[in-house]
């Protein structure tokens, strides 16, 4: 039986990312506040819901309200079975965890402009009633409120877990959109999305190689870069924006990429090379800017499994290393749904989850809403 010290320090974290891969499912146990993975599993989503998903979530089909509230919940369903799934694997009985992160699935993000927005789905009611544990949810709106970005949100987890006084260090996440969390000598935390990563690659892959990504980065490397395509799309405005800046699939999209008329007369392996490339680049660029006292960038996320993105980035990054966070003892595949089950904990425990000085808010803010259990009936 756990002890209620076990009870209040158990938390389950939930996410699937802008590559709408899977749902990423992580038990934490926390230990004087530092989280310690016990359990996890990805959850491949079904390909008839992944495609709804990114048809709504590209602006590609013509959404219906009576749709997206059925997917609304037919994506909560999914999150309930993947926590499900990971109690049942690891022998956690729910009524042991104090608590699930869910950040649900992003299907627009508008952090700019006279009405900003960021809307997940995955309703956490469905989530609480299916696993009867409490469900923190909505992390993202009470940044953006407070005239933040909403993201990104891992930056402090980062620096608790990967920040090391006196040494500038970036954190690189490469989902579907690329991500980094600057940390200073001093102790400064920044952090912002760079641009397109997985995202643009899986789409192209799947287009015009049946895949739904390109393993090790095996199809970009049959390909050349092409460079009057590269500076085309280097030359995108949101590269040149100054921070807080965050972007989606609903800006970095095929149809993006398609904008550009000298497409239909290139390879398609070199447009994949090419992508590669500007993901490359645009990370490289952001860290030379902006973070400039890095001696090592240690990678997360699923693009650190393409070993020919790991490969430029790192000829690109001399002379600073390059390397995975799993050399530092964390799992780049789990450090985004640790993420959540912190995010979760910080609202039981009324403290904030966001960083001004990332996200832009007006000030640090409680993130999230709970959603509580039902009674046992
Ligand atoms: N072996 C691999 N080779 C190349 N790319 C990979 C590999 N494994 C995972 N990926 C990429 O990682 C993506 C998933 O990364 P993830 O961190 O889950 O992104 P997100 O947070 O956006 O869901 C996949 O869609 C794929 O593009
Ligand atoms: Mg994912």
């Amino acid at each position: 039986m756990s002890s209620s010290s076990d009870f209040a320090s158990l938390y389950l974290g939930l996410i699937s990312g802008t590559s709408v891969d899977s749902i990423d499912a992580t038990l934490i146990r926390f230990d004087d506040g530092r989280p310690e993975m016990q359990a996890s599993l990805s959850y491949p989503w079904p390909n008839p819901i992944r495609q709804q998903i990114l048809a709504l979530a590209q602006g590609e089909a013509a959404f219906d309200l009576d749709a997206f509230g059925r997917l609304d919940v037919e994506i909560a369903h999914r999150f309930a079975d993947a926590a499900l799934k990971v109690l049942e694997q690891s022998r956690t009985p729910a009524h042991t965890v104090r608590a699930i992160g869910s950040h649900g699935q992003t299907v627009r993000h508008r952090p700019t402009g006279k009405h900003p927005f960021t809307l997940q789905l995955g309703d956490p009611s469905v989530i609480a009633e299916r696993c009867r544990i409490d469900v923190v949810a909505d992390f993202r709106r009470a940044d953006l409120a407070a005239g933040g970005q909403g993201a990104p949100l891992l930056p402090a987890l980062h620096a608790m877990l990967l920040g090391q006084q006196g040494y500038g260090r970036v954190i690189l996440n490469l989902g579907g959109i690329a991500n980094i969390t600057v940390l200073t000598p001093d102790g400064g935390i920044s952090g912002f999305d760079t641009g397109p990563a997985n995202g643009l690659l899986d789409a192209w892959c799947l287009r015009h190689h049946g895949k739904p990504f390109d393993q090790n980065g095996d199809f970009a490397a049959t390909g050349k870069i092409n460079s009057r395509l590269l500076d085309a799309l280097l030359s995108d405005e949101y590269f040149a924006l100054p921070p807080p800046k965050s972007t989606g699939r609903e800006y970095f999209h095929l149809h993006w990429l398609s904008s550009h008329p000298m497409l239909d007369q290139l390879k398609p392996a070199d447009v994949q090379a090419t992508l590669l490339e500007l993901t490359a680049r645009s990370v490289c660029d952001a860290i030379t800017q902006h973070a400039p006292e890095t001696r090592d960038v240690l990678v997360c996320g699923g693009g650190v499994h393409n070993s020919i993105l790991m490969q430029r980035l790192r000829e690109l990054l001399v002379p600073r290393m390059l390397c995975s966070t799993a050399d530092y003892g964390i799992d780049p595949d789990f450090l985004e749904a640790t993420a959540f089950a912190w995010l979760a904990r910080q609202r039981l425990l009324g403290l904030p989850g966001n960083l001004p000085a990332v996200t832009g808010a007006r000030g640090p803010r409680v993130l999230g809403a709970i959603y509580l259990a039902p009674d046992t009936d």
